[in-house]
């Protein structure tokens, strides 16, 4: 596919989609929020693919929403273009492991599209931030539910009242991200943990994400019960025979991976 606003590269098994508007710091705007929708279900549909890497650049992973496109839009505009629904959410329906390398800026709808990635990776750079505050909004885009659940009440309110911008070393503090490396190093290190997920078995790595993500939609109860179904289920994959002979006779595991 032809693309304007993100590059797209294939290393191994990991594809990665770099989000490409340097002018305006990765601007989020309804050209690059589609092209990023159609990268990402091409990749979640290709079965060379296991897991896929969302980076900017060492300056911006993304400065936000594109203010100047949304500036002038009306109230029944952006409700019948159901803004920012379903152009934004594409990432959330990928089965496959999703993987945010954020360097430099990850602010509003950077952030909140960081967040609804599955696993985020931090430069020593990188600033997190909700400053729709300032522009007399509120995160549209899932931040005042996904950050609060992230990273707690009192801590959220602070950053989504105020749009202060939080750093890397606060942001691991507070459980965003999953690890800080080196900004020069983040989507090599991203590329290495889709590395390590894709040697696994393909079924059981989507329905761990399953089970997981069922964590945040459900009760305790409900949430145990549905990922006891699912365990019982890979008794059906070869998989498992294989996972579970290769321990037994003291060898690597040679998963199907698709
Ligand atoms: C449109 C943006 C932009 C944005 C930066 N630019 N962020 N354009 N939308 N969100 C543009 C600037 O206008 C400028 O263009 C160029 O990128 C470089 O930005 P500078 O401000 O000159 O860079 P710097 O001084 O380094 O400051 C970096 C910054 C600042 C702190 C990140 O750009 C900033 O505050 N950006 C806005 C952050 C923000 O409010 N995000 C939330 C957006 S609302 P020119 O043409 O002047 O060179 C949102 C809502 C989501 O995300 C809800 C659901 C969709």
């Amino acid at each position: 596919a032809e693309y304007e606003m993100i590059l797209t590269e294939v290393e191994g098994r990991v594809a990665i989609i770099r989000l490409n508007r340097p002018k305006a710091l990765n601007a989020l705007c309804d050209q690059l929020m589609d092209e990023l929708g159609q990268a990402l279900r091409g990749y979640d549909a290709d079965p060379g693919i296991a897991a896929i890497v969302i980076t900017g650049s060492e300056k911006a992973f993304a400065a936000g929403a594109d203010i100047k496109e949304m500036q002038g839009r009306s109230y029944p505009a952006i409700y019948l273009d159901d803004f920012i629904g379903k152009r934004w959410e594409a990432v959330t329906y990928v089965q496959k492991p999703v993987i945010a390398a954020v360097a430099g800026f990850a602010l509003g709808g950077g952030c909140e599209l960081a967040m609804m990635c599955d696993i985020i990776l931090a430069g020593d750079n990188a600033k997190f931030g909700q400053p729709e505050i300032n522009l007399g909004v509120i995160p549209g885009a899932g931040g005042t539910q996904r950050l609060t659940r992230a990273i707690g009440k009192s801590k959220a309110m602070e950053l989504i009242l105020t749009g202060r911008m939080m750093d890397a070393a606060e942001a691991e503090r507070a459980n965003l991200v999953a690890r800080v490396v080196p900004a020069a190093e983040v989507v090599a290190e991203a590329v290495k943990l889709g590395e390590k997920i894709g040697t696994l078995s393909a079924p059981s790595v989507a329905i761990a994400k399953e089970a997981v993500n069922r964590a945040y939609e459900t009760t305790l109860a409900e949430g145990v019960k549905f990922e006891r179904r699912l365990f019982q289920s890979l008794f059906a994959t070869a998989d498992q025979k294989e996972g579970m002979a290769a321990f037994a006779e003291k060898r690597k595991a040679r998963f199907e991976n698709r």
